[in-house]
């Protein structure tokens, strides 16, 4: 096989790995290589920025999505053409719940999908729903690091301000149907916005691989609608430990 077109990536090059890591951030793929034995960059394209690494001698990717569903659907179907069977989303969100707090994680069990690149794996009906295993051993994961953790409904849109129901964006409103939208959510217990789990656990599920995610929270909107750039490297370094301990457990099952 060639490489694929977006990654820059053939299964030469992934040495055979079935896990991926999967930030946003292309420019966090470095941090969260970091973790592994060995880790050292395969390619970097855009928003793809891809390293290997190793776990007691399991090959892990990390490769980043970039930022939404069309970007994320593109990452997931190249590594899963590639041999890729396990993801894990590595993410930072907006709380929607009063009792969540700057510096919780989030670990995803099914997300509303209110993206569109999703549609176009599974219909809207189909549910956005995260691998048994993967949520397990994240929060396994997350107890054995002793961090604070919310295990839950996720929403995920495809824009951060208008899906979001956010007044301070350029436009300073939403349109009507979107009005009372977050109101709705959090009657309906979902914790928290992001904007790649629905995309990447419907395109998972519905193509029998296995995904999950953990997000760490960065602002929670029932107080307040600014993201605090103070507290983003350790909301980051806690979701990593959390999601590498979780790819460890994940990968020793693998034969
Ligand atoms: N990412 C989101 O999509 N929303 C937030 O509020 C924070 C991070």
């Amino acid at each position: 096989m060639k490489k694929r077109y977006h990654l820059k990536l053939d299964p030469k090059m992934i040495e055979g790995s079935r896990i991926a890591l999967l930030p946003g951030d292309p420019g966090r793929v470095q941090t969260i290589a970091n973790f592994l034995d060995n880790g050292r960059q395969l390619a970097s394209y855009r928003e793809w920025n891809s390293h290997l690494g190793e776990l007691r001698g399991k090959k892990i990717l990390v490769v980043s999505t970039g930022v939404g569903g069309p970007s994320t659907s593109i990452c997931v179907d190249e590594l899963a053409q590639l041999g890729v069977t396990a993801f894990i989303r590595i993410g930072t969100t907006g709380a929607i719940q009063p009792h969540i707090v700057p510096g919780d994680l989030i670990v995803t069990t099914a997300s509303v999908r209110l993206d569109g690149a999703g549609r176009d794996y599974a219909p809207v009906e189909y549910p956005a729903v995260a691998d048994f295993d993967i949520t397990t051993a994240l929060v396994q994961s997350a107890r054995l690091w002793g961090v604070k953790h919310h295990v839950g409904i996720t929403a995920s849109t495809d824009t951060f301000y208008q899906g979001q129901e956010r007044y301070d964006s350029y436009a300073g409103t939403v349109p009507r149907r979107l009005k009372g939208s977050m109101k709705e959510w959090q009657r309906l217990s979902v914790l928290n916005y992001e904007m790649e789990s629905g995309t990447l656990l419907a395109m998972c599920a519905a193509m029998g691989l296995r995904a999950g995610c953990i997000s760490g929270v960065l602002v929670n909107r029932c107080k307040e609608e600014e993201i605090d750039p103070s507290i983003l490297e350790s909301v980051e370094s806690k979701t990593i430990g959390v999601a590498v301990k979780a790819a460890e457990i994940i990968a020793s099952a693998l034969p």
